[in-house]
């Protein structure tokens, strides 16, 4: 059955995988890299073609038979593949358009994934296109060093704030042979520069990282702008130019750079840095520097919400536009200005990985506001005295919802209730009738809810019934650990059910996760238009799995998520399409230990089942437990310390 065909639900609604597609708007972020299949399952494209596919819910059962539960991070590495032939073709395009007489390269930002494997197999992927990295810190570098091992010609651009020895080793990489190239961030790294290299009698190439004029807009607007937090002002510039004058080693510098912002919504700000920054570039030439390469930084948005707006999770362009709006920048100032094009740079990260990466978690339960009801007998009639007026009044909001009248029983309902609270407080209703408020709250909300669901038009003041109705789905992972943008700040990521996509959805939820902390939950969800607050799910069935998958994670979620509660990283693993159909697991990463988190608080993790175990003894000795009793606690605390941090219901 092909993706359009119509599925049967269970319950004989006709519903079909396009409505599935429709609702979570999987075409519009998926780019072509998922869709959903006849059983109802994501499937995944890793090159966007639709006879190589890989069914994600047979990728869990997989991993689940591999003893691998979830939370779990599942990295697709063809999508990575792709993503970096689409970057290349997209700006290999814009270069034969625009007669652009220079090629380009990408240098992979690592602090938007440093994991290894990541890594590695951005630089494998990388190679036929002469790709390289960026860094931005010593232990950055220092991997990157080991890493370009016997690939000497492969970019590594250095930014971030440099000490001396930063710059030692890299004036010593650049005496072992790498293609290495340290920006000036502020003006005093220029000294340390000229200083490592005249010791080690290195010809440095040097770049420089302009501090734009305009903050742009956005998130991010702050790293460029007067006072943002890198790059050098055109007078410091000019001083540099001097210096390097001075000395004959006007040469060295060879690069400029500079870093507009991350996640760029609006192609104007993309238009206008760059343009400054050919500009700066075409002045330096023209002073006499022997510029080679311009950097124009990160900022190539992710549509994480599909919507393809000037949204903080979206952006107003695509790939193309981009590569042909930075060539085309940089091709008619260096043309106006008669100076030659150079190499041109970018340090897109985010637009590399983000797609390959996404986080699966199990539904551990859930709680339904509109599960309350009120037994006819429950309901106090008009007249009867035993019951307090708020509670009568209540009732009688209750009884009156009709279609004509949702607006005015909402109100009564909350005036009614708003009164009765008021009353428990001076002690003047009971915990058995403080029940019966809640009950019948609840049910007359969920009455209006229902009745309005019907009308063509929903009253605006009942437009907030569906959130504050809306289920909470307990989720198996930490908003913080996998997310953390999302509870930073705000980042939207798509979030669809891994199965039974071939039914239709009956609740809306939104989701909360397993730590102790009221911020660790999801709450606002991709939209075309606004954000939605609930996201459509389906019933839990007792005794089954129920999966839900975070897409476009793979930028910036992994590193920066934190251990909070004392929850770890995921397990991962590495899928990768068959050559001959199908899929395979190229790697595991198997998920913290509790032992393993517990070091990193400083535990002396040796110390602690020995202590355990004296305790236990001294019960047993004393008679407060059997031995029975202390073996049991001992081995569940021995194979807790090896066992993985999250729930494994
Ligand atoms: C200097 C620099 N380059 C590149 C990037 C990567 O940006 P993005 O992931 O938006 O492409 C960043 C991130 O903010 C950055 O600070």
């Amino acid at each position: 059955m092909s993706d359009k065909k119509a599925a049967r639900t269970p319950g004989g609604n006709s519903w079909s995988i396009e409505d599935a597609l429709d609702l979570y708007q999987i075409p519009a972020w998926g780019k072509g890299y998922f869709s959903i299949n006849a059983a109802g399952h994501v499937v995944v494209r890793p090159d966007t073609t639709t006879d190589r596919e890989i069914d994600l819910h047979e990728v869990v059962q997989g991993l689940l038979a591999r003893d691998l539960r979830t939370p779990v991070v599942v990295r697709f590495s063809d999508i990575l593949a792709h993503r970096l032939k689409r970057l290349h073709d997209a700006f290999a395009q814009a270069i034969a358009e625009n007669e652009y007489r220079n090629r380009y390269a990408a240098v992979f930002p690592i602090k938007v994934n440093q994991q290894r494997l990541v890594v590695e197999e951005v630089f494998r992927y990388g190679k036929p296109y002469g790709f390289g990295l960026e860094v931005g810190s010593k232990p950055e570098l220092l991997s990157v060093m080991a890493m370009t091992e016997g690939s000497p010609d492969r970019l590594i651009i250095c930014n971030g704030f440099k000490d001396s020895s930063y710059i030692e080793a890299v004036i010593l990489a650049t005496k072992l042979g790498r293609t290495i190239i340290p920006v000036v961030e502020n003006f005093a790294e220029l000294a340390l520069i000229l200083r490592h290299a005249e010791t080690y009698g290195v010809r440095p190439r040097i770049g420089v990282r302009v501090k734009l004029a305009s903050e742009g807009s956005g998130r991010w607007r702050h790293s460029a702008g007067d006072r943002s937090k890198f790059g050098l002002f055109t007078t410091e510039i000019l001083e540099l130019v001097q210096v390097l004058r001075e000395r004959d080693m006007l040469d060295c510098l060879q690069l400029v750079h500079c870093h507009p912002g991350s996640q760029l919504q609006d192609i104007r700000r993309v238009t206008e840095a760059i343009n400054e920054l050919a500009h700066v570039y075409a002045e330096l030439r023209s002073l006499g520097a022997g510029l080679k390469y311009i950097d124009v930084g990160g900022g190539l948005g992710v549509d994480y919400d599909g919507s393809g707006t000037n949204f903080s999770s979206s952006m107003n362009y695509t790939l193309a536009e981009y590569a042909s709006n930075v060539v085309y920048r940089i091709a008619s100032v260096c043309n106006e200005r008669g100076v030659e094009h150079p190499m041109i740079i970018s340090e897109s990260g985010r637009a590399i990985a983000a797609h390959h990466s996404l986080l699966i978690f199990d539904v551990l339960g859930c709680s339904a506001m509109d599960r309350f009801e009120v037994p006819p007998g429950d309901i106090p009639g008009p007249r009867q005295r035993d019951a307090p007026q708020p509670v009568r009044d209540l009732a009688d909001a209750f009884r009156s919802v009709s279609p004509r009248r949702l607006v005015e029983c909402y109100h009564d309902a909350q005036a009614a209730r708003d009164q009765a609270l008021q009353m428990f407080k001076l002690g003047l209703l009971s915990l058995q009738h403080r029940g019966l408020v809640e009950r019948l709250y609840w049910a007359t909300c969920t009455k209006i809810r229902d009745a309005a669901r019907r009308l063509d038009e929903i009253p605006e003041e009942l437009d907030e019934l569906e959130a504050i109705l809306s289920d909470t789905y307990f989720c198996n992972f930490s908003v913080f650990q996998s997310l953390p943008d999302s509870w930073a700040i705000d980042q939207l990521f798509p979030i669809v059910p891994v199965h039974r996509l071939n039914e239709q959805p009956a609740r809306k939820a939104v989701l909360a996760d397993i730590t102790c902390d009221s911020d660790g939950k999801i709450d606002r969800f991709v939209s075309l238009r606004d954000t939605r607050r609930t996201l459509e799910l389906h019933p839990l069935r007792k005794g089954e799995d129920y999966f839900l998958a975070v897409f476009l994670v793979g930028a910036y979620q992994e590193t920066l998520g934190d251990l909070h509660n004392l929850f770890g990283d995921t397990h991962v693993a590495h899928i990768r399409l068959h050559d001959e159909g199908g899929w395979w697991i190229e790697e595991i990463v198997k998920g913290d230990t509790a032992n393993k988190v517990l070091e990193y608080m400083e535990y002396d993790v040796a110390e602690l089942y020995p202590a355990l175990s004296r305790d236990c003894e001294r019960a047993v000795r004393d008679g407060r437990m059997t031995l029975a009793e202390s073996q049991a606690l001992k081995r569940f605390y021995e194979t807790e310390l090896d066992g993985y941090t999250y729930l494994e219901p």
